[in-house]
């Protein structure tokens, strides 16, 4: 009987003797042995050649006792039988032999044929026992590895490798179930003999049809089931329905014949998908076997841990994409709710994502070597997508408010209806004073000066209008002259139909139509400013992951400057972050570039490029990044990029 396969015998003795006569014994039945003249020479020869077994052959009682708790003690002795053949010995030096870890225990004199019948019992022992280690140490690795896996196709395709690779199995298909819809859909398909290899990351796209619930198909059967189904040959097995691989096999000249289906569950017990390994392979022959009861454990197993990391994987992907789909919302929100700066989410968070990848392809030291990683990256384009979102409290008529009459609507309206009133005044008074002039028979000249009266007071009042037309837009600073022209119009005053003297203008639409240079009161200003500290306060009501925490943080700065004059808390130099600081420059471009006002002109590429270096000049922004976005071109990317793209595109995945 050959033992060749065996691992090797170590055999402590005390003498020449005493080994040469124990490896003839173990010799002759085909054993390998290694020898150790004593305990010190076992010792080293366990850790070097890791035996699959020691036989301690005639060391006293106490010496073989002894050995024998240092065999044990050590890792690769752990679990590596141990026989103690001794002479005649005291039953307690026995016992404190066995009580050390010996395995099984022989008094000479030994027939060769009883030693090498306990040797290979033993040595069969160890090997199931080493198999189901490596069995249990496997599936941990796998276990560990899948649920690190957070990449779905990526981890799909893993599970089908390794489920493969524990069952030798040369062919392998894992179906993901769909119960809304009644059908497996192919996920991953692997054909080692066929040399296929479909879905995941590496295969190919698959575009088989997929498979319905009916409970004659095996991998429906198994998924309506729950039960594991071991079929030998497919060929031969009756209940269900194989035309599919008889079909495949006629047109490939495959032979599918061994075949494991296993059920794969989420965390609540419901079948996600089934796994179906095909023609388990004799890892030393090749031949094709049924799938062993040991397989069926071990996929069983595997199945269970690949079923909970899919969900795991799929919860965790559901999750980021409803983030994702709730932070567009909220970005849209903020573009849409007024039409002047509408894309300015958008391009605010191209420019700044440019901007961040230029950081990171400079070469020279500008940034002390700084690198932003993927995540960092995607920190920054959700910081993009949601620095304005604190506009979402601002009153759409302060946002948008586009002249400086304008409340909910311009009221440039009412001022003209009432300079059309008081015009109507004007000329109702004028007709009443020549019907008294009539009727007191004055001439006609007097008739005459009236109207040339009225005619003056009416283009008087039209000029004043105009002026007061011309000054609400916002467009032109209102210079002293101006100013007091304005005070001069606000005296006057017209008599309304009851007879009641009535302002031609109100205080508060003097008080707006005053504003030096654009549209805003200085109340209206901070409202509008307020928006940065309100995008900081919400944002930071959201519990972003330890990856995304920055955002409400970069967001937040986006109006600060360096030389701390920024806000809303006037931060300065190093207190503002290299990713607020982006973004500040991206809002300042888009800003001067696109008119976000009506009265505001759109600044052409290179006016925009001068301001920033003046921005730059007094301390505000940071000179390496405005010089780094003018020579990376991101405007120009951007303008590239707008031609190719729909408007609404900026995606928060890498
Ligand atoms: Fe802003
Ligand atoms: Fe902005």
């Amino acid at each position: 009987m050959g033992e060749r396969s065996s691992p090797p015998v170590l055999v402590a003795a005390p003498d020449e003797a005493r080994l040469a006569e124990t490896e003839h014994a173990l010799q002759s039945s085909g054993f390998e042995t290694i020898l150790a003249a004593g305990p010190g020479q076992a010792v080293a020869a366990l850790d070097a050649r890791h035996p699959g077994l020691v036989l301690i052959d005639g060391l006293p009682g106490a010496a073989a006792a002894d050995l024998c708790a240092q065999i044990k003690a050590r890792p690769a002795g752990r679990a590596t039988p141990v026989i103690v053949l001794s002479d005649e010995l005291p039953v307690s030096d026995r016992v404190s032999a066995i009580d050390a870890g010996a395995d099984d225990f022989l008094i000479h004199p030994v027939p060769a044929t009883e030693l090498t019948a306990r040797v290979r019992s033993l040595l069969r022992v160890k090997a199931e026992h080493d198999a189901t280690a490596e069995d249990v140490r496997r599936l941990t690795e796998i276990g560990i590895a899948l649920s690190a896996e957070r990449d779905l196709n990526r981890l799909l395709e893993r599970i089908v490798d390794e489920a493969r690779s524990i069952n030798n199995a040369d062919a392998g298909t894992l179906y993901r179930a769909d119960w809304d819809a009644r059908v497996l859909n192919f996920a991953i398909l692997q054909n080692e003999s066929m040399g296929t290899r479909m879905g995941g990351v590496r295969g190919d796209r698959i575009d088989l049809p997929p498979v319905a619930l009916d409970p004659s198909n095996v991998s429906a059967y198994v998924a309506l089931t729950g039960e594991i189904v071991n079929i030998p040959d497919v060929y031969e097995a009756e209940g269900f329905d194989f035309s599919g691989p008889r079909r495949y096999d006629a047109v490939t000249g495959y032979r599918s014949r061994s075949m494991l289906v296993v059920p794969m569950r989420n965390h609540e017990d419901e079948v996600i998908g089934v796994l179906q390994l095909i023609n388990a392979q004799d890892p030393r022959t090749g031949a094709v076997v049924p799938f062993p009861p040991e397989d069926v454990a071990r996929t069983r197993a595997l199945a269970s841990q690949a079923g909970i990391a899919l969900t795991n994987a799929q919860l965790i992907q559901d999750l980021e994409a409803f983030v994702d789909g709730l932070i567009h919302v909220m970005a849209r929100a903020v573009d849409e709710k007024s039409k002047y700066t509408a894309g300015h989410i958008q391009r605010v968070t191209r420019l700044s994502e440019f901007l961040a990848e230029a950081v990171n392809g400079c070469a020279d030291e500008r940034f002390e070597g700084r690198r932003f990683t993927t995540d960092e990256l995607k920190e920054i384009r959700v910081a993009g997508l949601l620095h304005d979102v604190g506009k979402i409290v601002v009153p759409e008529h302060v946002v948008d408010k586009a002249t400086k009459l304008q409340c909910v609507y311009d009221r440039i309206q009412v001022v003209r209806a009432r300079f059309s009133l008081a015009r109507r005044g004007m000329e109702t008074a004028a007709l009443r004073r020549k019907l008294a002039l009539v009727q007191s028979g004055a001439p006609p000249e007097a008739l005459a000066a009236v109207d040339e009266e009225l005619e003056a007071a009416v283009r008087s009042l039209l000029v004043d209008l105009a002026f007061v037309e011309a000054i609400n837009p916002g467009g032109e600073f209102m210079a002293p002259d101006k100013l007091e022209r304005l005070r001069g119009i606000a005296a006057r005053t017209y008599v309304d139909d009851e007879g009641v003297t009535q302002p031609l203008l109100t205080e508060d639409e003097v008080e707006n139509l005053s504003i030096p240079k654009g549209t805003l009161l200085p109340r209206e200003f901070q409202i509008v400013r307020n928006h940065a500290r309100v995008s900081s306060t919400l944002l930071s009501e959201i519990p972003f992951s330890r990856k995304m925490r920055g955002v409400p943080v970069y967001a937040g700065d986006h109006h600060e400057a360096l030389d701390g004059s920024g806000y809303p808390d006037g931060k300065k130099g190093d207190e503002i972050a290299l990713q607020a600081r982006i973004l500040a420059i991206a809002d300042i471009y888009d800003a001067l570039t696109s008119s976000d006002r009506p009265y505001k002109k759109a600044f052409p590429r290179e006016v925009a490029f001068r301001i920033l270096r003046e921005d730059v000049q007094r301390g505000k922004i940071d000179p390496r990044l405005v010089e780094l976005f003018i020579s990376a071109d991101c405007a120009g990317r951007l303008d590239q990029e707008e031609k190719t793209r729909p408007t609404y595109g900026v995606s928060i995945r890498a």
